[in-house]
């Protein structure tokens, strides 16, 4: 059996959505787009969605939003994709790095405090895998010490956190529409927030700081005037991509099924097993397991994260790892970045691998992962 480690979930819904719109003949952001962030705006329970074409752009944008500026420092994991610690260096600012926990891989908020300066200016928790981080507690500390919280929600559509709708909590939200996403527009994101003034120089912002679109201006007997109101970034989804994430939304509820089918189906297999340590979902939160991702009890096994995913792929089912903590990048190490203090990050990616789950995975190719991990890690056993 070959077992990929994602498979995009796209059918004739999808097929048809894009030949229309290929064949209305309007392919950048237009009526298709401002559908999508309609839609998406009332299934979240936001007073805004912003649609960029990626959830860096997203998260990008709401930095500037937030009033981020040079010289200032942004609080991320350590343990997350680059693309949450880029943006802040887009912004000539630092990101400063906090461990995660062991069991949620979600950024710790004890060690949040103690890394807090007078340079401080927003917190980017990522939630890890789908599973909200702890964002009562990390609001509190945000709002005591004066900062924005922009969640990096590329994971998580949809998640909950103590029954309220990820997207609806933090100053801004940015979710990821990325090939493997639990909503996919091929590239593309949204940006979720309240906030009226932020929302309207994110729109200008995501096309050349133009102040009105060519959507806006179609039916103007001067479409060629507008003003630039300040320096802009080429941001804005293509209806192309609209058209396929409307398909999307309106499955997301089934995509969701799907992949709860697959996470419990592997929650069962892997308890009482020793050799794994469980990836925990605490109580008061709901994940959209985007990814589900098992620790290794190396403790008990002769064989270390690597191998093992060699010779997971010799039997046919490809694994990956979330993530290489940034530290280890030469990127940030040239920045003078360590991995000092950020133990659970290191502990982590030792043992950490993500299993493949995506709608339309069969209980059978479930199995037959669960069935060969089991067997290496029993050959394995010390
Ligand atoms: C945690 C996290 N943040 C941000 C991103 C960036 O998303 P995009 O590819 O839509 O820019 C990703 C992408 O995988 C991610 O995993």
């Amino acid at each position: 059996m070959k077992i990929p480690f994602h498979k995009p979930c796209i059918n004739e819904d999808e097929i048809k959505s894009v030949t229309d719109c290929l064949a209305a003949g309007w392919l950048t952001s237009g009526s298709r787009t401002a559908a999508f962030e309609e839609e998406f705006k009332n299934y979240i329970g936001s007073r805004h969605a912003i649609a960029v074409n990626s959830a860096t752009a997203g998260l990008h944008l709401s930095l500037i939003a937030a009033g981020c500026a040079e010289g200032d420092e942004v609080i991320i994991p350590a343990m997350t994709h680059a693309a949450t610690a880029e943006v802040v260096r887009y912004l000539n600012a630092r990101p400063v790095f906090v461990d995660i926990e062991r069991d949620t891989h979600c950024m710790d908020v004890s060690k949040i405090e103690e890394k807090i300066t007078g340079r401080t200016r927003a917190i980017i928790p990522v939630h890890y895998a789908g599973q909200p981080c702890d964002l009562d507690e990390i609001l509190s500390i945000a709002r005591k010490h004066g900062l924005r919280v922009i969640e990096d929600a590329a994971h998580s559509l949809p998640a909950w956190y103590r029954e309220r709708k990820i997207g609806t909590i933090g100053d801004i939200t940015c979710f990821s529409f990325y090939a493997t996403k639990t909503l996919t527009t091929g590239e593309g994101g949204m940006i979720c927030t309240d906030d009226d003034d932020w929302a309207r120089r994110m729109r200008v912002l995501r096309l050349h700081g133009i102040s009105r679109d060519a959507w806006d201006r179609r039916n103007s007997s001067r479409l060629w005037q507008y003003d630039v109101i300040e320096a802009g970034f080429k941001y804005n989804m293509t209806d192309i991509a609209a058209a396929i994430g409307a398909q999307q939304l309106k499955k997301l509820e089934l995509l969701w099924e799907e992949r709860k089918r697959i996470a419990g189906r592997y929650a069962a297999a892997f308890r009482g097993r020793d050799e794994f340590i469980p990836y925990r979902i605490r109580p008061d939160r709901i994940s959209s397991w985007h990814l589900y991702p098992v620790d290794l009890n190396l403790e008990m096994l002769s064989i270390g994260r690597d191998e093992l995913i060699e010779e997971m792929g010799a039997r046919g089912v490809d694994l990956s790892v979330h993530f290489i903590p940034l530290y280890e990048f030469s990127y940030y190490k040239r920045l003078g970045y360590s991995g000092l203090g950020l133990d659970n990050c290191a502990w982590v990616f030792k043992r950490t691998v993500s299993l493949p789950i995506f709608p339309g995975m069969t209980d059978g190719e479930a199995d037959y992962v669960i069935e060969n991990l089991l067997d290496i890690a029993g050959k394995r056993k010390k």
